[in-house]
């Protein structure tokens, strides 16, 4: 049987999609060069590769070693910010290494292509929520660099016959197997984490960037997915990709917005503790209102979010930070020992 190649594996969102897919029968290869990913938060017995994505003769020697036919990839930066200080660290991570990674699978003879994309390729959204077929005009050296390999994939698409599909998703957030698997960014720059260790006392209080957007409260105002829902929707595509998708794009979150006093609030009530939270100056890259529509993903993919509740999707990211504050460092094992 051929093997699923799952890149940047170690990572958030790539090691709970790990989990739900060993856990649904499929053999997964996870291919990760740890520079911001976690080996304990794979299931035990997956075989992991540390690569680098952009190592043309290790990832073949990958590929044809393990068979693979089919890969889902996470592996990139993922920082706006950052990528707004330092542009070239995402061109050359995402992009230059994604392309050369891109060309050696379809060496190797990969057929199909999932790529982690974002709803930052859209930039300040003219329609909300966004449909797939809004104006792609990212902000970001992030976004661009998103955008630029999802052209690259349909060029391959167009000269090799490549299947490819591009998840756009809004904001993972939560925690996998059970509260087992979580997020562990260094830095950490998401709110839900950063809203959750100030609850912990690992921080004084949460920077709110800009409270003077055009949203009820003035400040931003996203679209929040559980990380698991987002994981089943990468089976749902492999799935679906093997009986020919109709598109390339989907969004995937779920199609409501909660501005950042509205997370900080709900967040304050699930985990019983006060949070101090500050409003500061906007941060450069960041839209104010950055909504799904999903109905295409709900339609076209066998495929339909769990989590539509905020208070369910805190509550799953409060269990993660509870029982490891200090994530994977926390010591405690990665859920391998149920
Ligand atoms: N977290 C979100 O809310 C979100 C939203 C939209 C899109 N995304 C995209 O989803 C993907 C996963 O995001 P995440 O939050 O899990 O990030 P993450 O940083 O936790 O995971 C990325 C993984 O990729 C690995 N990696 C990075 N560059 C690599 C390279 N050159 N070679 C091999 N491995 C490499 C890292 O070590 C890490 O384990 C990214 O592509 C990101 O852009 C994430």
């Amino acid at each position: 049987m051929s093997n699923i190649l799952v890149t940047g594996g170690a990572g958030y969102i790539g090691s709970v999609t790990t989990w739900e897919l060993v856990q649904s029968g499929f053999s997964v290869v996870v291919l990760d060069n740890l520079s911001k990913g976690h080996q304990a938060s794979l299931p035990e017995g997956v075989s992991f590769v540390n690569v680098d994505i952009g190592d043309r003769k290790r990832v073949s020697e990958v590929i044809r070693t393990f068979k693979i036919d089919r890969v889902i990839h996470f592996a990139a930066f993922s920082l706006v910010g950052e990528s707004m200080e330092h542009p070239f660290m995402y061109f050359e991570n995402n992009l230059i290494q994604g392309v050369r990674f891109i060309d050696t699978c379809v060496e190797n003879g990969v057929k199909y292509f999932v790529f982690s994309s974002t709803a930052a390729v859209y930039g300040d959204p003219i329609e909300v929520p966004i449909p797939e077929t809004h104006p792609l005009s990212p902000k970001s050296p992030y976004g661009f660099s998103k955008l630029c390999l999802e052209q690259v994939l349909r060029s391959y698409r167009h000269t090799h016959g490549l299947q490819v599909v591009f998840l756009r998703y809004f904001n993972a957030a939560g925690s996998g197997n059970e509260g087992n698997i979580g997020e562990d960014h260094t830095p950490e720059t998401h709110l839900i984490p950063i809203i959750f260790q100030t609850a912990l006392k690992q921080r004084v209080k949460v920077y709110v960037f800009g409270g003077d957007y055009d949203t009820p409260d003035g400040t931003a105002i996203r679209d929040y997915i559980h990380v698991t829902d987002l994981a089943r929707a990468h089976i749902a595509v492999l799935q679906g990709m093997e009986q020919g998708l109709p598109r390339d794009a989907y969004n995937l979150g779920i199609g409501r917005g909660y501005s950042v006093l509205e997370v900080l609030k709900e967040a304050q009530r699930v985990c019983g503790i006060p949070i101090p939270y500050e409003i500061t100056k906007r941060r450069a890259g960041d839209p104010p209102v950055l909504v799904a529509d999903n109905h295409r993903a709900l339609e076209e993919l066998d495929w339909h979010p769990e989590f539509e509740d905020l208070s369910r999707i805190l509550f799953s990211a409060w269990q993660w930070h509870q029982a490891y504050p200090d994530g994977y460092e926390t010591g405690k094992g990665n859920g391998n020992t149920g």
